[in-house]
């Protein structure tokens, strides 16, 4: 993104002009800050044997998948459907790992049918799985009761939380792995979102690298993702140079020490692809009520809901006249729900009908958590690269309303 003639520009051409030939709303993704944001994770993780799986529940337009592929990266899937959309983008099966929560048999069989390894996130699971494909290999995810996140509902690695196997379940595990008939070459983590600490990290890995001592079969470490980028100019991040440097001593070490060698890997999402994307909209009506002012525009949570579901804050500027007159107002979506507010109390360049607002960090979790709420449509995603937009998705039509009956 950048600023022209007081106006906010995507390549060549404004956001006013790819909403006139696109339509509004409509996702905007950048390539080169995609590349951009790998090429650090890779420098940053360069001293260990690094592999970087793009966790694509961010963003899983297949295109954006191929570019991935194209990168050299590998997928963490967590769904069947994740497994689906990478063969097709072309990833090779060894290089997706399928983390779901609760999988049926059917979701597993239709990964050990791919060739797609399989993470176990529970016992009852590890049993199974077992007996189904005795002799196959496996990898766990652990549950090293960590506390990181910036918010309840992205903290997954705590004693509370849903996933993983936890500590007190280890014994059972190692009585477990003598029975059952199953390799296991992996160890997983993933405690969390937006993590700016970069201690919670090592302490998991800590605990992952214990156990792989007691375990020789182990060929791989899994740290998760959750990598925090920053939502606006002052916000904090998570120094992945740092973070990269931390972890791969620490591990570079262990597997000197332990005469192993294992594979380190691991699984951001959003610092992929946040960054990278944009949601422009339309502004339908400017309320001037009693002591708020409310700019409606032509979209909302079911576009892109982690305002109302995190409380997550999303950049909001005015990509019709970047600066100007300011005003202090609340900006809403389309949606028939009071949580329908995409940005509290901010400071936007006056509206009127017509102008275009560009929401920033839209590009992980944005889309890939857009419903079809109030029978709204979901809006097309384009790709600038080499400076020009080429549509990576059609918006839907009343059809796609129809189209399951
Ligand atoms: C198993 C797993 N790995 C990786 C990620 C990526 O997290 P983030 O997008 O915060 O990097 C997630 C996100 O929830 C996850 O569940």
């Amino acid at each position: 993104m950048t600023v022209r003639d007081n106006k906010v520009f995507f390549g060549d051409m404004s956001a006013n002009k790819l909403t006139e030939q696109f339509g509004s709303p409509l996702y905007v993704y950048e390539y080169d800050t995609i590349v951009r944001q790998y090429n650090r994770l890779q420098e940053a993780f360069k001293n260990a044997d690094t592999l970087i799986y793009y966790a694509c529940k961010a963003n899983a337009n297949i295109e954006i998948l191929k570019i991935f592929n194209e990168l050299g990266a590998g997928i963490d899937a967590v769904s069947p459907g994740e497994v689906f959309l990478a063969l097709r983008a072309g990833f090779e099966p060894e290089r997706i790992l399928l983390t779901g929560t609760n999988l049926t048999e059917e979701d597993i069989r239709y990964a050990v049918d791919n060739n797609v390894p399989v993470n176990i996130d529970n016992l009852t699971m590890l049993k199974e799985y077992g007996s189904l494909f005795a002799g196959k290999e496996v990898s766990i995810r652990l549950n090293p009761d960590i506390r990181a996140g910036a918010h309840m509902y992205l903290e997954t690695g705590h004693r509370d939380a849903k996933f993983g196997i936890l500590k007190n379940d280890l014994s059972r595990l190692i009585a477990l792995l003598n029975k059952v008939d199953a390799k296991l070459v992996g160890l997983h983590q993933h405690i969390g979102s937006d993590i700016t600490e970069i201690e919670p990290i090592l302490s998991g890995l800590d605990f992952m690298l214990s156990l792989a001592k007691e375990i020789a079969t182990i060929r791989f470490i899994d740290i998760g993702g959750g990598y925090k980028v920053k939502y606006y100019a002052d916000d904090s991040e998570t120094d992945v140079m740092e973070l990269g440097r931390k972890v791969s001593e620490r591990f570079n070490t262990f597997c000197h020490d332990n005469n192993r060698q294992l594979k380190l890997i691991i699984e951001p999402g959003k610092y992929l692809v946040s960054e990278a994307g944009y949601l422009l909209t339309t502004v339908q009506s400017v309320k001037r009520n009693y002591n708020k002012i409310i700019v409606g525009t032509d979209t909302g949570m079911n576009h892109l809901i982690r305002p109302a579901l995190y409380h997550a804050y999303h950049e909001i500027v005015h990509a019709s006249r970047f600066e100007g007159e300011t005003e202090k107002v609340n900006i809403v979506g389309n949606i028939c729900e009071s949580a329908d507010v995409l940005g509290k109390n901010r400071v936007l360049t006056r509206s009127k009908r017509g102008d275009v607002l560009c929401i920033k960090n839209a590009g992980s979790y944005g889309y890939s958590m857009a419903s079809m709420y109030n029978a709204r449509l979901l809006p097309p995603e384009i790709l600038i690269k080499d400076g020009t937009a080429r549509s990576i998705r059609r918006r839907q039509t009343f059809e796609d309303l129809l189209s399951t009956y």
